[in-house]
């Protein structure tokens, strides 16, 4: 492994490339990436690098991101089929319907989406500021795409807003239930919860937090106590021992684990820094306006 660290790191210098990875990938991928963050993070920090190249660890919507906020840079996906399933659960047709039928209406947009939804909505946001850019738009209805359960984590906290919610969710965090929690707090009594807003409201309500990937992560962090049961994908449990060595982390299932995520590979990333592959490519005026309500996120979660 040492070998295809030092061939990356050489080869990141040699095409002046960066890696960004979200903290879901194989914990492999954590030892060559230059930045390792939530959503939130890899889109703040894509306006931002210098470097000519950037490599997008993750999945598509991410690669996608990128691009649209840094059209001038090549992004390249190690693994072209790393999707994320939730990022296709709405359609264009849904949100045309839903602008005809609601005049004051925001469609709101997590950025776990393709681009063709992103282009249609009013503002995109991610898990860690869906709540205070939606509290702070003026409009009265909210459609809030494409995941049921993010959106309704966000209606609980704002009752003076109508929400309207779309059939999407993440298939990894959704299959989570009331009896895994009850269980796993059976065999760690003492462990706090800590959960991802894209789990059912049964998981979420039995939690001593929810929030975005970075959220739990920070969340731990401060924490004193000494145990967590960990309700997101487990590529977090990387970083949450490496920041907190005397804690004891435990997966809330075993099954939290997302196969896109899982499919990037130090060997992909030697084929990617070498070959220019998988550039995401988004035609000009398509990636303009999907770049407005990334914009906008960006703008209201200051
Ligand atoms: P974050 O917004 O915490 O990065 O989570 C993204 C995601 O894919 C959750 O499943
Ligand atoms: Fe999508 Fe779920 Fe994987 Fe996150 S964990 S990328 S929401 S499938």
């Amino acid at each position: 492994m040492k070998e295809k660290i030092d061939k990356i790191n050489a080869l990141k210098k040699e095409k002046n490339a960066v890696i960004m990875a979200h903290y879901y990938v194989k914990d492999e991928i954590h030892e060559v990436a230059d930045y390792i963050g939530d959503s939130y993070f890899l889109s703040e920090k894509a306006t931002q690098v210098e470097a000519d190249t950037i490599i997008l660890c993750g999945v598509s919507f991410m690669g996608e991101g990128a691009k649209i906020l840094n059209q001038k840079k090549t992004v390249l996906m190690p693994d072209a089929s790393a999707d994320c399933p939730m990022a296709h659960m709405a359609t264009a047709e849904s949100i045309a319907k839903v602008r005809e039928k609601y005049n004051d209406v925001a469609v709101v947009c997590y950025v776990n989406s393709n681009a063709e939804l992103k282009r249609n909505a009013d503002v995109c946001v991610t898990s860690s500021n869906a709540l205070k850019i939606v509290k702070a738009l003026p409009n009265k209805y909210i459609y809030f795409i494409p995941d049921k359960n993010l959106g309704r984590y966000v209606a609980e906290q704002v009752p003076e807003k109508e929400f309207i919610f779309n059939d999407g969710c993440c298939p990894v965090h959704a299959k989570l239930t009331k009896e895994d929690v009850l269980k796993a707090k059976e065999a760690h009594p003492n462990a706090a919860l800590l959960v991802h807003p894209e789990c059912e409201k049964e998981v979420v309500e039995l939690a001593e937090y929810a929030g975005s990937t970075a959220g739990i992560i920070s969340y731990a962090t401060a924490s004193d106590k000494r145990e967590f049961i960990i309700g997101t994908e487990l590529g977090v449990m990387c970083e949450l021992k490496k920041n907190n060595p005397e804690k004891e982390f435990y997966p809330l299932t075993e099954t939290l684990i997302c196969p896109d995520m899982k499919k990037i590979t130090l060997d992909k990333i030697i084929d990617s820094l070498e070959k220019n592959t998988f550039e995401v490519d988004l035609e000009e005026q398509f990636a303009k306006e999907a770049h407005a309500p990334l914009v906008r996120m960006l703008e209201l979660a200051k």
